[in-house]
């Protein structure tokens, strides 16, 4: 099945949110292979709206082998899907992607991990995916849990986690910060900082040599510094997982892009490998990145964020050259590998050959 097919699915159920909504799919038995997902994954999803397609993508809350797949969606301020997502219901029909995203956990009954996980606000969403997959199927590991909030009422999925807490006492250890209602320890209150993961370390509220792994889930500034402080206290870049939900506005600060004006003037030729067929298109680089050429020439491509965070536009550059608009999911060593995002590449040599096959 083509990771670029898109599957109507129907809405099981809602459940509302603070300022958000949880929608749950049912999947269909003959989808159940295609819709199985690691924990950590997305689901992204299409719908029309004010006669115009919009695709965004959403973290999946349920447990790994749950039959319905349940994401969770915060409510942006003018967000198109977001806002329009609060209106769906039950029985409402979204076409969906197979699940996708390399923010993920592969359990493993075997498993003697400890686990940190830190979100911030909508970032609790893969999170708790991976907390109640954990939990259950993974009997000797234990999660401790750093979750980042304004005020109590504005925490996502507080009645599962507080269900996961009463069920798993020993193992699910759970830490909340508020930065806008106050605590009764000042050392609970403000933001997640990579500061205070340092002080959490000093104290010996978190004794980092004990953890696994650790899994960032959130703004970008806080997923940076975070990681950065986690690596300063031992863990390495294996160890660090990343998923960013919002970058903020440095997509706005994306590096300028150095054409060749001869070459722009004929537009430079892009052949894309894909799924085994070959398509061949004209990309004018001062007005389209790769994704937006293709789509405009009718070829459906593996995208979802369209905004270089969640890496599904991976693709490899077989021949030519590509420059990225932003990058905030690929990593140093597939850059050096030759990898690029569609969503952000602009060709900068006159024929470019991509590979969206490659692994
Ligand atoms: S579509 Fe998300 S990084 Fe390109």
């Amino acid at each position: 099945m083509s990771r670029t097919t898109l599957h109507p699915l129907t809405i099981a159920s809602t459940r509302a949110l603070p300022d958000g909504i949880a929608i749950a799919f049912a999947i269909p038995a003959e989808l159940a292979s295609t819709f199985s997902f690691i924990p950590g994954q997305y689901l992204s999803l299409e719908d029309t709206i004010d006669e115009e397609t919009v695709r965004r993508s959403y973290s999946i809350c349920s447990y790994h082998k749950d039959e319905q797949l349940e994401v969770g969606i915060k409510r942006v301020e003018g967000g198109v899907f977001s806002t329009h997502a609060l209106s769906l219901k039950p029985g409402d029909q979204v076409h969906v992607l197979p699940p996708d995203g390399r923010f993920t956990t592969p359990i493993d009954a075997k498993n003697q991990h400890h686990y940190l996980l830190i979100a911030a606000g909508s970032g609790i969403t893969p999170c708790l995916s991976i907390a109640k997959s954990v939990l259950r199927d993974e009997p000797d590991s234990q999660i401790t849990l750093l979750f980042g909030n304004r005020r109590i009422a504005s925490m996502m999925f507080r009645e599962d986690l507080t269900a996961l807490k009463d069920l798993y006492t020993t193992r699910f250890n759970m830490i909340n910060m508020l930065s806008a209602e106050r605590q009764d320890s000042d050392l609970f209150n403000g933001r997640i900082t990579g500061e205070l993961l340092h002080t959490f370390s000093d104290t010996g509220l978190l004794g980092m040599a004990d953890f696994h792994s650790a899994y960032l889930c959130g703004p970008l500034d806080m997923v940076n510094s975070v990681a950065e402080a986690l690596s300063k206290l031992g863990m390495n870049n294996e160890q660090i997982h990343r998923e960013l939900f919002t970058t903020g506005n440095l997509a706005a600060t994306a590096r300028e892009i150095v054409i060749d004006e001869s070459v722009v003037s004929t537009g430079q030729s892009v052949t894309i490998y894909l799924d085994g067929t070959q398509s061949d298109i004209t990309v004018d680089a001062t007005r389209d990145t790769v994704l937006s050429a293709a789509r405009r020439a009718g070829i459906d491509m593996p995208f979802s964020c369209a905004g270089g965070m969640c890496c599904t536009c991976r693709c490899k550059v077989l021949e030519g050259e590509t420059a990225m608009d932003a990058n905030f999911s690929l990593a140093q060593w597939e850059i050096d590998s030759g990898y690029t995002l569609a969503c952000q590449a602009r060709p900068t040599t006159d024929r470019v050959v991509l590979d969206f096959d490659a692994t």
